[in-house]
């Protein structure tokens, strides 16, 4: 075993570049004409950390943030954000009249929702975007039940209670841009919006778009686009058109210091199951993230790293806190760096490269790293 290298107190980090959140959120913005633009900040910032990313944003020049839950547009709130922000998702009984009194822009795509928003205004009305489902049977008012959302919302209207602030929708197939499914929804979409309009309900937004609609279906802007991959430098289309070929900067590193490393002898069995058997004396340095911050079970095996300035490979399975690489017969000690993925300009693995070994997409890579894993913030821009 090797004596250990102090280069740097830390176990493991996720290091994040605010100039390059703040660098694609002005791209995606140059890229949409005068659509405005929602940055998705859902689920802690898909990993990066929900609040520094929203300030970013908004520097950048973001007219919206986005969030999926409640607590987190009220987080968002408390952390002293005062511009718009909507927020999609919502069940029966959640305490609505704190975000309603905050100024927080919530859905609705049923009569009851409606019911629900009115008996939560205090002293302002509440500003609502009505979902159309446009084809994948998730969140939205299917179209034969669009026309009774439309009436029930208008008669809050009427009552003072509830100002119709957008209608909305989601594609299910923006990162196929070519599939039918996307001509299919937008034409749905369309027909939801002239409805609205021939019933009286003309709001200033409508919005389709996630990534895949921002970056390859203009048609798809409307008046206000809501990217979330896009904005953490990562693309929808995964290998098909990687993000340097969008002009986006991955903004997450994660790294990791060897916590050990050791010689072992042709034959010597890795990890639980001992799935990975040495095919000749090996060095083995031990990684301290496992599937307990977030690394992918899956990816054992076979998952890539950076060390020693050279890729290498996870052998045997990934355990709950700990994970194994395989130095070969590079010289190593405890305490070198790893890194597991980055932007790749450094020859560095990326997150897409972890979703081709565990089968699953980048978004997946990002958004499941652990609260274990500080976040540490750079910023390339300044
Ligand atoms: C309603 C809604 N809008 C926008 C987004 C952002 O999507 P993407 O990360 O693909 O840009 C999401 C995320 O899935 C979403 O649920």
């Amino acid at each position: 075993m090797s004596e250990p290298r102090e280069s740097s107190n830390v176990r493991a980090e996720a290091v994040v570049d605010l100039g390059a959140i703040r660098h694609n959120v002005a791209t995606l913005r140059a890229r949409v004409g005068t659509a405005q633009l929602m940055t998705v900040v859902k689920a802690d910032g898909y990993g990066h950390g929900m609040v520094p990313v929203a300030r970013a944003a908004r520097e950048a020049g973001a007219d919206w943030i986005g969030a999926a839950v409640l607590e987190e547009a009220l987080a968002l709130r408390a952390a002293g954000d005062t511009g718009p922000i909507f927020c999609w998702l919502t069940t029966p009984g959640e305490p609505l009249e704190q975000a309603i009194a905050a100024g927080i822009d919530l859905s609705a795509a049923a009569p009851w929702e409606i019911d629900e928003l009115a008996a939560g205004v205090t002293d302002r009305p509440a500003r609502v975007h009505l979902k159309i489902d446009t084809g994948m049977s998730r969140g939205g008012a299917v179209p034969e039940e669009w026309p009774a959302l439309i009436r029930a919302a208008l008669r809050e209207v009427k009552a003072g209670r509830l100002e119709i602030t957008g209608i909305w929708s989601h594609l299910s197939s923006s990162d196929e841009p070519k599939s039918a499914a996307n001509e299919a929804q937008l034409a749905t979409f369309e027909s939801a919006v002239e409805i609205a309009a021939s019933l009286g309900v003309e709001p200033p937004l409508r919005h389709l778009a996630n990534s895949g609609g921002t970056l390859a279906l203009p048609e798809t802007h409307f008046d206000l686009v809501r990217p979330g991959i896009a904005t953490y430098g990562l693309s929808p289309f995964g290998h098909e058109l990687p993000s340097s070929e969008l002009g986006l900067r991955p903004a997450m590193t994660l790294r990791a210091r060897l916590a050990m490393v050791k010689r072992v002898p042709a034959g010597a069995g890795v990890s639980y199951g001992l799935t990975w058997t040495a095919p000749r004396p090996s060095t083995l340095g031990l990684i301290p993230l496992g599937y307990g911050d977030g690394l992918p079970r899956h990816a054992s095996n076979g998952a890539p790293v950076q060390a020693g300035g050279a890729r290498r490979t996870i052998v045997g399975r990934i355990c709950m806190d700990q994970c194994v690489v395989n130095l070969e017969d590079a010289e190593a000690a405890a305490g070198d760096e790893v890194v597991l993925f980055g932007p790749g300009t450094g020859g560095e693995p990326t997150a897409d490269d972890w979703a081709d070994a565990a089968g699953t997409i980048n978004y997946e890579i990002v958004t499941r790293l652990g609260a274990r894993i500080p976040r540490r913030y750079v910023d390339s821009g300044r």
